[in-house]
């Protein structure tokens, strides 16, 4: 993690002080930092990445089979049945490509990782004894045991959700938090002065990025308050008829099989939850006495909370770290004119376009 960040400072170093859109080059870092802990994928080519960024260039809000299920409900058997035929579609478009040669369709770019990450795993079962890889598949390859726990299909599955669960929502972390640094001076100092109060012993390790900087904690938390990403995702399933009241007693029915998403605006911007000082400002400490658990939902909660918690939160608080002790963020006359929110899957800005003054 620590190389790639080198890498990308580098890259960074290159731009001098001029305008850069620094979400391109957190997107790449993300890229490059879970192909490297997860796949044991150092420097992967520059196609593996374009392919990735045409699965994330897809308006998932624009999806047909998408608009069919929610007219039709999940659980109806029309859903399920259009459900199996999209999923089915890379393979039918690979069989009528291996049947003639008149014409040839295009692979989808997500079948084209799936082979990639299946490659990978292949190569992984074969390096499995091989004591000194440390990346996601060997740990998962080394966890299975020999009555097949864990299936080969299984860690299939979970290295590519890896890939696609923790790379956009990561990088778009990182741009609001510098959104925030260019537009929020003071927040950048009260950062920086952590950073600098920081003996420096060399190379971090996880826990002393994890538990040495606490405003830092604090301040990403309130990024992901106000700018929470994955809200499509934080939705359940109810499994029985369930009743819940309100506070004022009020009673709602949940039939078994209904969907519930949470409102995650509503509770991170509520006064009761978030207040005294008003939700709609950027203000860390508020995260020092959090009113309840549910209050904050930014990773979302309970036994199905974000996997990659850990991961995303070592990742985006080693790169401020090594940026916020090189560099002091500063606003671009670009920024605003170009600042846009799209949600296509997660929200995010595509563009975040800042200038980097080298510090004494
Ligand atoms: C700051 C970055 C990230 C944010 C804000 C984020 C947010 C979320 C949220 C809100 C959920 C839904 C949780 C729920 O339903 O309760 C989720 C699920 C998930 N996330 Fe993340 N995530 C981030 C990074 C990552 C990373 C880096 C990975 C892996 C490399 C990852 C892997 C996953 C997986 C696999 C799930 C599904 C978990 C399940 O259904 O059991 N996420 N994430």
């Amino acid at each position: 993690m620590n190389s790639c960040v080198t890498q990308f400072l580098f890259k960074l170093s290159a731009t001098g002080s001029s305008d850069i859109n620094i979400s391109t080059f957190y997107k790449r870092l993300t890229f490059d930092i879970i192909c490297s802990c997860c796949y044991g994928l150092n420097s992967p080519s520059e196609e593996y990445y374009q392919k990735v960024e045409e699965v994330f260039a897809i308006d998932l809000t624009q999806s047909l089979w998408l608009k069919l299920t929610c007219l039709l409900g999940s659980t109806s058997f029309l859903s399920q049945l259009i459900e199996k035929l999209y999923r089915s579609q890379d393979d039918f478009k690979r069989f009528l490509n291996g049947k003639q040669n008149f014409f040839q369709f295009g692979e989808f770019p997500r079948y084209w990782i799936r082979e990639k990450v299946r490659e990978i795993v292949d190569l992984g079962v074969e390096s499995r004894d091989d004591v000194g890889k440390i990346d996601l598949v060997h740990l998962l390859l080394k966890a299975t045991n020999k009555d097949g726990s864990i299936s080969h299909g299984e860690i299939l599955q979970n290295v590519s959700a890896f890939l696609i669960a923790g790379y956009e929502p990561t990088a778009a972390t990182m741009v609001y938090s510098t959104y925030i640094l260019a537009t929020h001076p003071e927040e950048q100092l009260k950062l920086q002065m952590e950073i600098d109060s920081y003996e420096d012993e060399g190379e971090m390790s996880y826990d002393v990025v994890i538990k040495k900087f606490e405003y830092l904690d604090r301040f990403l938390r309130e990024v992901l308050r106000m700018y929470p990403i994955a809200i499509q995702q934080l939705s359940r399933q109810c499994e029985q008829e369930t009743v819940v009241r309100d506070e004022h007693g009020k009673e709602f029915k949940i039939e078994k099989d209904d969907i519930v998403q949470a409102d995650v605006y509503s509770l991170h911007y509520s006064t009761d939850l978030w207040g005294p000082t008003d939700p709609g400002i950027f203000y860390p400490d508020r995260h020092i006495t959090q009113q309840s658990q549910c209050a904050f939902l930014g990773f979302g909660l309970g036994p199905r909370q974000c996997i990659g918690m850990r991961f995303a939160m070592s990742i985006i608080k080693l790169t401020l770290i090594r940026l916020l002790k090189e560099y002091t963020v500063v606003h671009s006359n670009k920024l605003e004119e170009n600042w846009c929110l799209t949600d296509k899957r997660v929200i995010t800005a595509q563009n975040c376009w800042i200038r980097l003054e080298a510090r004494q």
